[in-house]
């Protein structure tokens, strides 16, 4: 029995799987041949996000929220990937209630139903001693993760960046179009974008068994570290426009955000403004991409798949 017809046995439910990592790890791990079930409160949804994939996985409906959902979904997985996000908290869903409590519902429920490897999406910075809910909230959820499901993995990317993602389109569309570009703050705040297929790609190959030994948190970032004001000057010349750049102080784009929170689709959080006031760069002395035998892509590759969509 070669390895595919091993994985083909193996069922792996990702949580998210809908979602913009989760849809890649889904794709992902149907192409190393393991049967994937995307869960998905709206499982109508799972049919058109994999239509182009030659092996489509089997949708099945589940809250992260509801405790007897969760366990028709995981039962009989031999692994869980949790990909859910809350970025804005609404009525019941509150960080605490998803990035905490949810989170170690599933993993109880992973180690109850005999699952063997349990993978929590967090991101980098999460610490449970910080201000901000929603860092301190992330950060809890580790922890309550790893308590619930020991060995579980723990997976930190840096700003995950495609040809659909929120971070690089949307400056890649703005930078063309405005005078002069705001920065968050002096744009001093170091980051790491890493391309959301790479991670994708790590986490199949966790679930596939080439792990680094002994390590369950990993952080994933790309090739290369910019200041915000760097990676907007590197947007620039890809798509061969001149920026201005003017700093704007965190406190207005916390004003700003707070506004756009009462939208229904809100283009900015004041989550993404405090982590923006933080580096986001994946630690030296935590394993990452290379211990998996990764070559990251960067930025430049990712803009190249925008422009061919523009
Ligand atoms: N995007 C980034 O740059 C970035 C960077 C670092 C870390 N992360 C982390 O990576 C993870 C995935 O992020 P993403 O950007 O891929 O998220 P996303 O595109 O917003 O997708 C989130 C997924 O969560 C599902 N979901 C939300 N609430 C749910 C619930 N109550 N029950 C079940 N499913 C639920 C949604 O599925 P349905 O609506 O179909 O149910 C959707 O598929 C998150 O933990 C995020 O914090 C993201």
């Amino acid at each position: 029995m070669d390895r595919d017809d091993l994985n083909t046995k193996r069922i792996v439910t990702v949580f998210g799987g809908t979602g913009f990592l989760g849809r890649r790890t889904v794709k992902r791990l149907l192409e190393r041949g393991f049967t994937v079930r995307a869960a998905s409160r709206h499982p109508a949804r799972v049919g058109p996000v994999f239509s182009s994939a030659a092996r489509m996985p089997e949708a099945v409906e589940a809250d992260i929220l509801d405790a007897s959902s969760i366990g028709s979904a995981i039962a009989g997985s031999q692994a869980v990937v949790n990909a859910v996000s809350l970025y804005v908290e609404q009525g019941v869903q509150t960080f605490e209630r998803v990035h905490v409590k949810a989170a170690a519902d599933l993993a109880a429920a992973s180690r109850d139903s005999e699952v063997d490897q349990f993978i929590q999406i967090s991101g980098i910075g999460s610490d449970p001693q910080s201000d901000s809910n929603y860092i301190s909230a992330r950060g809890r959820g580790e922890v309550a993760v790893a308590n619930a499901f020991p060995g579980a993995f723990i997976v930190r990317p840096a700003v995950m960046t495609g040809p659909d993602d929120a971070f690089l389109t949307t400056i890649v569309k703005l930078i063309r179009l405005l005078p002069v570009y705001p920065l968050f703050g002096d744009g001093g705040t170091r980051l790491q974008p890493v391309y959301v297929a790479d991670i994708a790609e790590a986490v199949s190959r966790l679930i596939d068994g080439q792990i680094h030994k002994g390590s369950s948190i990993f952080e994933f970032g790309g090739p290369r570290i910019y200041t915000y004001k760097e990676l907007l000057q590197e947007i620039a010349q890809q798509v061969d426009t001149h920026v201005r750049l003017m700093p704007v102080p965190f406190a207005v784009w916390s004003a700003l955000a707070g506004v756009a929170e009462l939208l229904p689709a809100a283009p900015i959080t004041r989550n993404q403004i405090e982590l923006m006031r933080h580096d986001n760069v994946a630690a030296i002395d935590t394993p990452g991409l290379k211990e998996l035998d990764i070559e990251p892509r960067g930025v430049d590759e990712v803009i190249g798949l925008i422009k061919q969509r523009a």
